[in-house]
């Protein structure tokens, strides 16, 4: 896969895309073996050029180097920073040992959060809400504030003239596209990459899906004449409606009816009898289901868990009581389901014990307190296939 992609975009908006395959466990924590692309942009305008956005750090030179094929640093005006998290902002240190007479604009609190990241890099400009920087006579960026998309400080911007949207996190995505627009790509690689949104939506954005819809709502009232969708992460759009459509159901915390998630830990395989015959149950009933685990040979990604089950209509979380608590694993994935995905799910929990049920009480008690409707929580002392009968009717009360 090509390193470093230069495209043009429109009239006068190049696209300087970054595919980073190094990158493996994204914020240091969602395991991404699809990778992720960091989109940067620039606009060559006749009265100035301005740079949307950049790439993580350990681009930066990398991102100097590369915007000195399309432009001549004095000519650049302002660098527009919709969102200070370092996966975009990185490269701005290496950019201003380049770059003297920019102006960074940005939202008042981005403004804080670069000096206290990088220092005071440059003449700082903070936009309001609505406000409209003019870049000559012909052409203006028109500036939004969309709070907690990702962080509070996050805009999207408009540039006239060429009509892109910036949007930053904001429709983005894991994954490294073969091609600059989503529909350009393969129908293959269209489901891969709505998968990769919902990942990277519940994954980053998840825990702030409260501000999706009332954000999205501000932007279309705006009735913008938008050409292109450019986000910071994955394919662009020149049609909204998949990446909209997308967007609202998850914002709205869209259940996909009948979904089914099972997550389980498993020390020596008693859990994993219990899975086996809820298995076999859903697959008799033909359950839409799909297993993630956590054994002596194999670990699901969390990633992939929460991106999965944040359209799930039903869990079951299978567990062991360990050291007179929950098993840790199971502790951590219950924790991860707390802080990132909607809590209109509903949960069977089943726990195997040898000498003190523990985990099944303790982990019903913590779901139930965010809001999940957990239908059961079963406690098997010893190995499960002694309870075949018990697991089915307890799983009758999830799925009847
Ligand atoms: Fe892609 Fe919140 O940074």
């Amino acid at each position: 896969m090509q390193r470093v992609l230069i495209d043009k975009i429109s009239k006068n908006v190049y696209l300087l895309r970054l595919n980073d395959e190094n990158t493996k466990y994204f914020e240091g924590l969602w395991y991404i073996p699809e990778g992720i692309s960091y989109n940067a942009y620039v606009a060559t305008l006749p009265e100035g050029v301005v740079l949307f956005d950049g790439w993580k750090h350990v681009y930066g030179e990398l991102y100097v180097e590369t915007l000195r094929q399309i432009v001549d640093f004095k000519d650049i005006k302002y660098v527009v920073v919709h969102h200070t998290e370092p996966d975009h902002s990185g490269s701005l240190k290496s950019l201003f040992n380049h770059v003297k007479n920019a102006t960074i604009l940005g939202h008042s609190f981005a403004i804080q959060l670069i000096q206290v990241f990088y220092g005071k890099l440059a003449e700082f400009r903070s936009v309001n809400d609505g406000e409209v920087v003019k870049i000559g006579k012909e052409y203006a960026i028109h500036f939004y504030h969309v709070p907690w998309l990702h962080w509070p400080d996050t805009v999207v911007s408009f540039l006239t003239g060429d009509n892109v949207l910036f949007t930053c996190d904001v429709f983005g995505s894991y994954g490294i596209p073969s091609k600059v627009f989503y529909e350009e790509l393969t129908e293959e690689e269209k489901t891969k990459f709505r998968w990769f949104t919902q990942k990277y939506f519940a994954n980053v954005i998840g825990h702030y899906v409260d501000w999706v819809i009332k954000n999205l709502e501000k932007l279309s009232q705006l009735n913008l004449d938008v050409k292109i969708i450019a986000p910071g992460h994955g394919p662009l759009h020149k049609e909204f409606n998949n990446i909209v459509t997308l967007y609202k159901a998850l914002g709205s915390r869209k259940i996909s009816p009948g979904k089914t998630i099972i997550i389980y830990t498993s020390m020596y395989k008693f859990v994993e009898d219990a899975v086996r015959i809820v298995v076999e149950e859903l697959s008799r009933k033909g359950v839409n289901y799909r297993v993630y685990k956590f054994t002596d040979t194999y670990r699901d990604p969390e990633s992939d868990i929460i991106g999965d089950v944040f359209d799930a209509e039903n869990i079951i979380l299978a567990t062991s009581t360990y050291e007179s608590d929950v098993f840790p694993l199971a502790k951590y994935i219950i924790d991860l389901l707390k802080m990132k995905v909607p809590s209109n799910k509903k949960i069977l929990v089943m726990s195997v014990y040898g000498w003190g049920p523990v985990a099944g009480r303790k982990i019903m008690d913590s779901l139930m307190e965010k809001g999940f409707q957990v239908v059961g929580s079963l406690e098997l002392k010893g190995s499960p296939s002694m309870y075949e009968e018990k697991i089915r009717t307890e799983l009758n009360k999830l799925i009847p």
